[in-house]
This record gives C-alpha cells, structure tokens and sequence, in this order.
C-alpha cells in the first residue's frame, strides 16, 4: 500500500513539471522537481518531528516560496537557508521572509540544490522525489551524525527512516487534497569496525574488543572478553548516541553489562551498568577504534553497503 502511494504521488508531482519548466525557462535551469508547495499544517508537523529549536540551522532543498525555513524562523528563532534554482521562488521567498520579519534569520540564495554546502545543517528538509533524495544519500550521510533530515512523501530506498508519520493534507496539490507522508531520519554516526574499550569491574581495568557491523542506523556485533566472543544485544544507534549489552564472565562471575555513550569520531565515552550475583555498579567507560580500523570506513550510499 505505502508503495503504492509513493509511485501515486511520484506521478502527481512531474504533472507540474511542465508549468514548472515554462517558469524557469527564463532563468535557463532545468529543476530536478517541479514546484508543489508543503501545505502549511504539513511544514508544522515536519518542523516537530525535527525537534526545530532556536538552537538549530535549517536548510531547506528547494525550499519554493521559503515557507519551511520561513516558518521555522517565525516560529522557533531558527537560522537557516533556503536554495531554489527558480529566480521567480527566490524573490517569493525573500517577500515572505520581509513580510514575517525574519530577514535576519534566513537568507534564499538562487542555486541547485546539488552544489549546495550543506555541513552547516543541524536539520535539513526536501520535497524533491525519490531519484533526488537518493542521488543526495551520499552526501546526506556524510554530515554530522545527529543531524535531522525531514522529507515530505518521499523516501531514501533501503535507509529506512528512523520515524513516519501519514497525515491528511486537504490543501495538497493545489486544493485537490490528499495525505502526506512524513520521513524522519537521523544521521547516524559511523561505528563499523572494531573497537578497545576499556572499563574498571570491581576496581580492576578491564580491556574488551567489541566490534560493530552496520547499515545505515541499523547495527550489531559481538565482544571478545577475556579471549571469549560474545553475542552484542539490544544495540541502538540514534546520532551519536549508542546503547548495547552483553554478558560476560569477569574475575569468576557472570556479569551483565548496558552501555550507553556517545560517538565521536574514533572515540567513544559513556557508563555502563554492571550488574551479576556478586556486584552491581555503574561506572565510566570508553573506547577507542582498535588500530586496524582506525580510519573511519568511507560513506559510500550504495544498497547493502556496510559504511
Ligand atoms: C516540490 S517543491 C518544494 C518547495 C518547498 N520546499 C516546500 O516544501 O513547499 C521543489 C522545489 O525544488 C526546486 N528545485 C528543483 N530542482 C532543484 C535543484 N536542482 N536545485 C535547487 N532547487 C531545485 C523547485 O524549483 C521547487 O521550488
């Protein structure tokens, strides 16, 4: 059904295509995406599953008559960009910014979308289409892992979203109505490969290796504790942030233990609670890429690619 509705809307929106082509004619461009505004409830709903605060930057991929980046603004504080190839949305954009008085929050800038710096983003959001949001996963998941993407009705192929959310829009396409899908994805940090970590039990340093497969946010591994491999449970990735378990005998016990921490780059830090029939504590913990994999393994967005 979900599939049907993607190749539905797919198709509503190149029928703007050809109005579209005729407006940037002018400016000589051809745009990957026909001009078809986010009705004003869906860019609300976008913004909060974004978690938009003041304290994010926004970009928004073909951002039309700017009313996401604009609303963001109005609404949150939030600083941010918007690029659109059409001259004619730019200069709407720009009106809209003036007339909400947020000209010094957001700027428009006349590019595509394509050759757009993007590291800035803390929240980037598209209505562009399928062959679009994939031919831009690469770049998508190269930015700062923690960085919220938000696309109306499309999707990113085998990167599943991390949230979605079907909402009616009446006021889609023109009044004609209809619904709208709402994807979330966080990008995640890179953990593939092998990892030192290092943790006190009873007193005691104790050095494991864990290491990570990893597609996308999805992940999994084992621990090699005292020369023993172990099956890594429960493991989540969300940004940086990582959560996994195992058990493991340590000094003559059973223990269990649940990390969580965060990633950055080859490091990680957190706490871990040990618990088993003898002990039961919480304390500090950290790792580091073990040397054979301590370049972090390049982004490639191709299917069934471990990055
Ligand atoms: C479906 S509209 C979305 C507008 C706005 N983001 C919204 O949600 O209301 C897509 C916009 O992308 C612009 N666009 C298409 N291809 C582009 C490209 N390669 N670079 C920049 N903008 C592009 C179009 O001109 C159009 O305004």
């Amino acid at each position: 059904m979900q599939q049907l509705m993607m190749v539905l809307k797919a198709a509503l929106l190149p029928l703007a295509m050809a109005a579209a082509m005729i407006e940037v004619q002018a400016a000589d461009v051809r745009p990957s995406v026909p001009y078809v505004p986010t009705p004003q409830a869906v860019v609300d709903r976008m913004l909060a599953m974004g978690r938009v605060t003041a304290q994010d930057y926004l970009i928004d991929l073909g951002s039309g008559d700017g009313r996401i980046v604009v609303t963001a603004a109005k609404k949150f504080g939030t600083r941010g960009f918007g690029v659109d190839l059409n001259p004619v949305r730019i200069s709407e954009a720009n009106d809209s910014a003036r007339r909400n008085n947020v000209t010094d929050k957001v700027t428009f800038y006349q590019r595509d979308l394509f050759e757009t710096d993007l590291t800035q983003a803390t929240v980037i959001t598209m209505y562009l289409l399928p062959r679009v949001n994939i031919a831009l996963r690469p770049k998508l998941l190269e930015l700062k892992p923690g960085t919220r993407l938000v696309s109306h009705d499309f999707d990113m192929g085998d990167w599943k979203a991390d949230e979605l959310v079907r909402m009616d829009a009446a006021d889609k396409f023109s009044g004609a109505g209809g619904d709208s899908d709402i994807y979330l994805w966080i990008v995640p940090a890179r953990i593939a490969g092998a990892w030192r970590v290092q943790l006190p039990v009873s007193g005691k340093p104790q050095n494991y290796e864990v290491s990570f497969e990893q597609q996308f946010q999805q992940i999994s591994g084992t621990a090699r504790v005292n020369g023993r491999a172990v099956k890594i449970e429960g493991a989540k990735l969300r940004g940086d942030e990582l959560t996994f378990s195992f058990a493991a005998e340590v000094n003559g016990g059973a223990v269990k233990h649940e990390f969580n921490g965060r990633v950055s780059g080859n490091e990680m830090t957190g706490q871990v609670a040990l618990s088993g029939s003898r002990m039961a504590a919480r304390v500090e913990w950290n790792a580091e890429r073990a040397a054979r994999t301590a370049a972090i393994p390049p982004v490639a967005g191709e299917r069934n690619t471990v990055y």
